[in-house]
């Protein structure tokens, strides 16, 4: 018999301009990593050859953007850019004011410095690294309600981004209602593994909440990526587009934060989205004093602009295909290899479980900053922890151990290719396979907030 003949799929763009990359040898690598003192997030782009340490604007902007870019209009107040930013934000994803900021977490601070009081309760489903410090600088108290199921690497649930309506409930018994200012949800969860949330456990969500009077806010910075997984797995769903998913999604929300540099396919800028008049025009006033006037945010008119046209894009059926598409056949790489890595495969990268790589590691002498570190030594790859170091300590400084102790390849879009993608499998491989031989680590130098970003580490003997 003869074998049917596979259908494969390949990206729906071609190739304009190329960024040369630089080699190194091992032994720049070694000295390189010696002086970012073994953290991947102080070594110098210069020194990287594959750089998985974010999906965060590393992404490729397409001719349409910029071309986009040379109608920036640079004026101090109404750009043109911000109305047809506005214009693009109201009709793909469906929220009526908009606030632009210079990225997410200037939204989110200001959103925070405007809902929560001291005391607050702010459930969510997991926490992220700026969004809960944000809250916690308000005065509030993140809670985690997503489902057990998420902080399992190997639970194969396909909607591990939903929330846990029960540990809400209990929640809002506990504290009441009006201690909780609003739930923040997610989309493609990231620290989870960029798991969706299912529109099910959505409306589920917005009933609970609309019953005790509770804002849903949304983190949307990978609302696309999370319409895909709906799209693919969730009944009623595979004739829409992912645009008609996208907006379903917010419509279950009452405004939202948003990095663009992500989904939006831009290298800088952000938003806050909102539904609610009043909660708008605080954050109007608020904005001018951290970002910039209200109709810039600390953006240029060109970056609004390119914003403007990659929501647009990025909402794209063929697009979302392809870019999760890359990710999942990463990921199916490394399990052919025996990696553990988080399932079901999620939308920005592959989170490599290295509680399971380096089980003879404990947690306290980080696994996966020391994972992360092995990676770049072998091939130059570029990525990031995503454990106990990301997650920093508790306001009574006791350090916060997370379940999950993963290592992100983050994948930027439209960047790299397929090739790009066996280089990266077959590093991780050969880590894994001399893996009994690596040590862990002690962490020398530790910044008061967001440790993972500059935190230095030496190698244990
Ligand atoms: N929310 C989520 C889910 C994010 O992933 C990020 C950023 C932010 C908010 C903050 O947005 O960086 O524009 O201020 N995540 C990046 C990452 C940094 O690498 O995952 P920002």
């Amino acid at each position: 018999m003869i074998k049917p003949i596979k259908k494969s799929w390949a990206e729906p763009y071609k190739i304009k301009m190329v960024e040369l990359l630089k080699m190194t040898t091992a032994r720049q690598r070694k000295k390189a990593l010696e002086e970012a003192g073994y953290n991947t997030f102080l070594l110098r782009s210069e020194e990287v050859y594959i750089d998985l340490l974010t999906d965060s604007g590393t992404s490729a902007m397409s001719d349409h953007q910029w071309a986009g870019m040379m109608l920036g209009d640079e004026a101090y107040a109404g750009s043109r850019n911000f109305y047809h930013l506005e214009e693009v934000v109201k009709d793909i994803y469906g929220y009526k004011y908009l606030i632009p900021t210079h990225q997410g977490r200037g939204a989110e601070n200001i959103l925070s410095k405007i809902l929560i009081k001291k005391g607050d309760i702010i459930p969510g489903n997991m926490y992220f690294t700026t969004t809960r410090l944000h809250q916690e600088l308000a005065g509030g108290k993140f809670e985690d309600i997503i489902i057990d199921e998420a902080h399992d690497p190997e639970n194969e649930f396909p909607f591990k981004g939903n929330v846990d309506l029960n540990k809400l409930e209990k929640l809002i018994k506990k504290y009441g209602a009006k201690k909780i200012p609003y739930v923040s949800m997610a989309t493609s969860v990231n620290m989870a593994g960029g798991q969706p949330i299912s529109m099910k456990n959505l409306k589920e969500l917005r009933a609970v909440t609309k019953k005790h009077g509770i804002r849903v806010i949304h983190d949307m910075t990978r609302v696309a990526e999370n319409a895909h997984f709906i799209q693919q797995r969730e009944k009623g769903y595979q004739t829409k587009s992912i645009k008609e998913i996208v907006k379903e999604i917010n419509s279950y929300t009452d405004g939202a934060t948003m990095s663009a540099k992500k989904d939006a396919l831009v290298n800088i800028g952000g938003f806050l989205a909102i539904n609610d008049w009043d909660v708008f025009e605080e954050a109007r006033n608020m904005v001018v004093v951290y970002e910039g006037l209200h109709t810039y945010g600390g953006l240029a008119g060109r970056d609004m602009e390119a914003m403007a046209i990659g929501i647009g894009e990025s909402v794209n059926d063929d697009h979302m295909h392809a870019r999760v598409g890359q990710v999942v056949y990463l990921g199916e790489k490394m399990m052919e290899f025996g990696i553990p890595i988080v399932k079901p495969v999620g939308g920005h990268g592959i989170f490599v479980d290295a509680k399971k790589f380096l089980p003879h590691i404990p947690q306290h002498q980080f696994p996966a900053q020391t994972l992360a570190a092995e990676v770049y030594l072998d091939s130059g790859v570029r990525t990031m922890e995503r454990g106990v170091v990301s997650a920093g300590r508790k306001a009574n400084g006791e350090n916060y151990f997370p379940k999950l102790e993963l290592v992100r390849f983050t994948i930027p879009r439209r960047v790299y290719t397929q090739a790009h993608m066996d280089v990266i499998a077959e590093s991780t491989a050969r880590v894994f396979e001399r893996r009994h031989h690596i040590k862990g680590m002690k962490m020398i130098y530790e910044p008061k907030y967001l440790r993972f970003f500059q935190a230095r580490f030496e190698k244990l003997k």
